[in-house]
């Protein structure tokens, strides 16, 4: 089998916006207490922060990281979080039915930020709270003092202000299992309210609304319709989120999932375009998918956990070979319309559906998503050129024509890389693949980086946390003709890196 990748220099989709790498850190099971913060541990740092899993977030480069949920933010009282630890509330947290003892709250997280390198994309509470508390975090946040709120920032020790700069207004307000959710109507003009009072507060600021929580929601895509009907001038981007799973355990239908993210996306960059047109705008609505990534192992142990405990192990999926392909190719189809897409968070970062996973007290190690997740984060900057691919195609239980391969090019030019990711989904068959680089002329091969593993449910653990890690053996090289070469072995992610 044989397939084709062509690439120009002119012809570019967009710049990548490296926000389209960012992650999620929710409180919600092991992914704050005993992910990023558990103080006991022997590798923790004087603020209780684990410092090997700051140094595996590091390798990531994630840009942004977005807290405090989820769902969990539909009920928060940011308020209990800020102060003097012994003066924090326990609160039973609905959500996710534990309880919350707040011993890290923002200002903490703004420091947990900083010591990753990465910047914060806050949400608000809209599901039982509204704008007045979300205008105060924000005055908490980024004024630099003289009231109330600001000063009470300096109070608690934060003289300069944090200056967050991308804010989500509330979390999946469609969904029946939001705490407060909304329909459409009552959350575009919540939002849009929302909206205006915190830009009176920082003018600066960019704003996320929330849209479908996927793309089966029986509201989808009217929600979006509507809430940008109401919301249009007051927001900058619109929400999507999406989970997949092999629950029927149909893998070549698992792995063609990422053809419904390519049409999600197209409908939803349609949707607000429509609304742009309706309303005679000159701005464009951009998207930010804040949620996606393969969820769906813990789903029968999450039902077993009694209620009511602090950071129980929750969505603690185990990640596969599999998992890390579809993950690959969620990753490709962001890239694919950077042109509109310009943030984007893996969900979660960290024991909750993470690349990184912990023990309490022991080892953090990669879980197979790690790698893709790294790779295009640290390789995938510079601009996405459009990418014209000829693949065979096959049919699965939910799509038709699936190309066996997805392929994608990012053009680095202050570095002068060109980078191909590429994920063969043939579960049988390697593919010889053609890159023709046009305008680019010869290239040199830097590496052609391979994730492939003969076993699909093979995944990193505790005790075996090298079990699926990529290799540097790819097949990559040039022709007589100057184009590049290679064989994309059955099921296997791909990185080509080209000088
Ligand atoms: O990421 C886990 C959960 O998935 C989030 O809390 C929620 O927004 C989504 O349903």
């Amino acid at each position: 089998k044989q397939a084709k990748l062509i690439v120009d220099k002119d012809f570019v989709v967009g710049e990548v916006d490296k926000r389209i790498y960012g992650s999620f850190i929710e409180h919600l099971g092991r992914a704050v207490y005993g992910g990023i913060y558990e103080k006991d541990h022997p590798q923790a740092d004087e603020q209780g922060f684990r410092s090997d899993v700051l140094e595996l977030v590091k390798g990531l480069d994630v840009p942004i990281v977005r807290y405090p949920g989820g769902n969990f933010v539909s009920g928060y009282n940011w308020e209990d979080g800020v102060g003097p630890l012994d003066q924090r509330p326990r609160r039973l947290e609905l959500a996710w039915r534990t309880i919350e003892p707040n011993w890290i709250g923002f200002n903490e997280f703004m420091d947990w930020c900083r010591k990753a390198n990465t910047d914060a994309m806050m949400a608000v509470n809209l599901g039982t709270r509204g704008p007045d508390e979300a205008r105060n975090l924000l005055e908490y946040s980024n004024h630099p003092s003289g009231t109330y709120w600001s000063d009470l920032r300096v109070q608690h020790g934060y003289k300069d202000p944090h200056n967050v700069k991308t804010w989500c207004l509330g979390n999946e307000m469609d969904g029946p299992w939001q705490i407060g959710a909304k329909t459409a109507v009552e959350y575009g003009r919540i939002a849009s309210e929302t909206a205006k009072v915190m830009r009176w507060v920082d003018p600066t600021i960019e704003l996320v609304a929330c849209g479908s929580s996927a793309i089966g929601m029986p509201t989808f895509p009217d929600w979006e319709a509507t809430v940008l009907d109401l919301a249009y001038n007051d927001v900058d981007y619109i929400s999507l989120h999406q989970y997949y799973g092999n629950r029927e355990k149909d893998t070549a239908n698992f792995l063609a999932q990422s053809v419904g993210m390519d049409s999600f996306i197209n409908t939803v960059i349609s949707t607000a375009d429509f609304v742009q047109a309706k309303k005679r705008s000159k701005k464009k609505i951009n998207l930010s998918f804040d949620e996606w990534n393969v969820w769906f192992h813990s789903n029968e142990s999450d039902k077993k956990l009694d209620p009511w405990q602090i950071a129980p192990p929750q969505l603690e999926d185990i990640y596969t070979q599999e998992d890390a392909l579809v993950v690959g190719c969620m990753l490709i189809s962001l890239l694919k319309r950077a042109d509109r897409v310009k943030m984007a968070c893996i969900a979660q970062l960290v024991n909750v559906i993470a690349p990184i996973m912990t023990t309490n007290g022991g080892a953090a190690w990669k879980q197979t998503i790690y790698y893709p997740y790294m790779h295009a984060s640290v390789f995938g900057r510079g601009e996405v050129l459009v990418p014209l691919v000829s693949s065979p195609k096959h049919d699965t239980k939910d799509f038709t024509d699936v190309p066996y391969v997805e392929a994608v090019a990012v053009h680095n030019e202050e570095k002068q890389e060109v980078t191909v990711f590429a994920v063969n989904r043939h579960l049988e068959e390697s593919i010889s693949f053609d890159i023709d680089l046009r305008s680019f002329g010869q290239g040199r091969i830097l590496e052609h980086i391979v994730l492939e593993n003969d076993d699909l449910s093979a995944s990193n653990t505790g005790d075996a946390p090298n079990r699926v890690t990529p290799h540097t053996n790819g097949s990559a090289a040039l022709s007589d003709k100057g184009q590049i070469q290679a064989v994309l072995n059955k099921a296997s992610w791909n990185v080509i890196r080209i000088k």
